[in-house]
This record gives C-alpha cells, sequence and structure tokens, in this order.
C-alpha cells in the first residue's frame, strides 16, 4: 500500500519534471525542493516507473524519457482540480462495461461524481442496445455516478450537457472544433469522435442515480477501428496527428463538466441551450429521425428549452424526445 504522503511527493516530483517527455531537473534542485534525500528520489522515480513515467539519471540530471499514456488514479489525480468529480476513482486495465461497474457501485451506494475508467472493456455497450468498440490503451472507456435531485424526465438533459463539456473540453485543449450530434455524440470533422450512454435509476417521481458513460476516441489510428466503422468515426490523434495524454484529456473533461453539472442541478438544462445549439452539427440540414418506429423527415429548426430536438415538417413542426438523426 502506498502512503498518502509518497502519491504527494511522486505527485510534486512529476510537476518538477515537467510533466512531458525530455522535461527535466536538476538532482539537487529536486531533493531540495521536495525536501528528500537522494536514495528517497530514487524510490519516487521508481513509483513514478510502476505507473509507466520512467526517470532517467544522468549527470545530476533527471529527466523524463517516458510517459506510459495510463489512466489509473495517480494519473488522473495528477491533472485533477474538481471538487466533487473524481474524488473517488475506480481504475481498471480491462473490465467489462465501466457503465455496468458503475451502476453496481451506485447500487451499493457510491458517493456523487465517483468515477469508473479502463483501459480497455470487453463488452463496451453503446445506445439502442449496440456494443461499443473499446480496445486497450487508445481511448477514454469512463462512467461517472450522478444523483441530482430532479424528476427523472429531466435526465436526458444529462446527455446534452455531457456531450456540451466534451466538446467545450476537446476544442479549447485540442485546438480544434467539436460539434455535438443530438442527442448525445460528439462530432470531429462531421465524423464520431465521442458517444455517451446515460442510464437511469428512479422511481416515478424522482431519480435514484444516474450514470453518464463516455467513450472518446483519443490515440486511434484508422487502423485501429474495425472496417465499418473508418469511413463515420474518428478520433483526436487523427484530427490533430499527434497522440494526447488520455488522464489530462478526463481531468480537463471532469473540471468542465462539474462546473455544468452544479448550475443544471439548479436550473436545468434551459440555460445552455443555447450554447448547445451554437455547437450543433446539423443545424438547418434535412435529416431524418429514426424514432421507434417512425421515421420523420424534416429540417432540424434547433432546441426546444428542455433539449428536444425540433424539426420543421411537412405537416408542421415536430418535437422529439429521443431518436437517432441521419443525414438525407
Ligand atoms: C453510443 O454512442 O452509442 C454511446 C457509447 C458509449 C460508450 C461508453 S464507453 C464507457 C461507457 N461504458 C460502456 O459500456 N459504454 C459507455
Amino acid at each position: 500500500m502506498i502512503r498518502k504522503d509518497q502519491l504527494e511527493l511522486a505527485d510534486r516530483f512529476l510537476t518538477l519534471l515537467g510533466d512531458r517527455i525530455g522535461g527535466g531537473v536538476a538532482l539537487e534542485q529536486a531533493e531540495r525542493q521536495l525536501s528528500v534525500s537522494t536514495p528517497q528520489l530514487r524510490q519516487l522515480a521508481e513509483l513514478l516507473g510502476g505507473w509507466g513515467y520512467k526517470v532517467r539519471e544522468s549527470g545530476g540530471q533527471l529527466k523524463l524519457v517516458e510517459v506510459g499514456n495510463f489512466v489509473n488514479d495517480f494519473a488522473i489525480r495528477h491533472y485533477l482540480s474538481t471538487k466533487v468529480f473524481g474524488q473517488k476513482i475506480h481504475s481498471y486495465q480491462s473490465i467489462g462495461s465501466t457503465n455496468t461497474t458503475a451502476w453496481q457501485l451506485a447500487e451499493e451506494r457510491a458517493v456523487e461524481g465517483t468515477v469508473v475508467v479502463a483501459d480497455r472493456q470487453t463488452a463496451g455497450r453503446g445506445r439502442l442496445g449496440r456494443s461499443w468498440h473499446s480496445p486497450p490503451r487508445v481511448g477514454l472507456w469512463f462512467s461517472l455516478v450522478l444523483r441530482p435531485e430532479i424528476p427523472p424526465s429531466e435526465a436526458s438533459g444529462l446527455s446534452l450537457l455531457t456531450a456540451l463539456a466534451l466538446a467545450q473540453s476537446i476544442q479549447s485543449h485540442c485546438r480544434m472544433e467539436a460539434k455535438i450530434k443530438w442527442p448525445n455524440d460528439c462530432q470531429i470533422a462531421g465524423k464520431k469522435a465521442a458517444g455517451i450512454l446515460t442510464e437511469l435509476s428512479s422511481e416515478l417521481d424522482r431519480v435514484n442515480f444516474i450514470i453518464v458513460g463516455v467513450g472518446l476516441n483519443v490515440n486511434q489510428t484508422k487502423s485501429d477501428f474495425p472496417r465499418p466503422l473508418r469511413s463515420k468515426a474518428t478520433s483526436l490523434a487523427i484530427e490533430t496527428k499527434q497522440k494526447w495524454q488520455r488522464a489530462e484529456i478526463l481531468a480537463l473533461f471532469l473540471k468542465e463538466f462539474e462546473h455544468f453539472y452544479l448550475q443544471f442541478k439548479k436550473s436545468g438544462i434551459a440555460p445552455f441551450i443555447q450554447e448547445i445549439e451554437r455547437r450543433m452539427a446539423l443545424l438547418g440540414q434535412k435529416v431524418t429521425l429514426a424514432a421507434g418506429k417512425d421515421i420523420i423527415a424534416g429540417k432540424v429548426a434547433g432546441l426546444a428549452p428542455d433539449g428536444a430536438l425540433l424539426l420543421e415538417t411537412k405537416s408542421g413542426d415536430y418535437r422529439a424526445i429521443s431518436g437517432e438523426v441521419s443525414v438525407l
């Protein structure tokens, strides 16, 4: 068991090393700033090594030569600056589905903001009973336990809110435009970069808990996707031609989402509608909406204050609270 003070020291050591491959610090300076001896510093370097951060010592200098890109507790905490989300993190190398595990934990009273994250899912689930391809170490596959005191009918707003937080964190961190495809996909350059699976446990009039599951394609190359997905899916790495630190992106998303969520709990989705519309893919375009057995053709006119999709159809305006939109 690693002690909390060792974790904190390792965290500060990593910051001194500059967080990035090639970053470094003089041995003496590190000892002074962390108030540790040379053997203690070497122990910290070993600890970091176990989490994928390889530190090399040469000529009185310490250099970070490898960053493992893990999404474990240590790596996430290193970047995390939230108050509620991620205060409890369950990280796994391999798991069936983070949503399923988060659901079980929520039933066992897991606190609001608990995060379940896995390097790989063997039974990742998508919307409408589909499966979600979740290969090891390239994507972010995680779920969040939420306990808002809202009526069940308002829960769908959380999917939209998640999509908004994802789009904004991608755009500000990776500096490229990210769009929201109603109700809960995130698109870059017209292709799907992330999907959201929101699952609700409720009684008739109150929510017990909500699991928000996010699958974000981060470092996949084209060939990492199954052939049928290659024309429709993309990753941050494909679009930006560089690899990204997954734990950092998760921490940034949690920060953004927490900020929105605290307001959502007070005022619902309405204050976010304008911003979501501004980021909406397919606004003004002709689409078909598959909602249950119905297929409705129309032009996307925008969103209602509760997040429902508004379509202009030949027979008048249509309001959809769920469904799958395709471009005509
Ligand atoms: C979709 O677009 O159909 C939603 C995909 C959601 C996938 C994520 S990956 C993490 C979490 N665990 C799951 O089993 N699914 C969600």
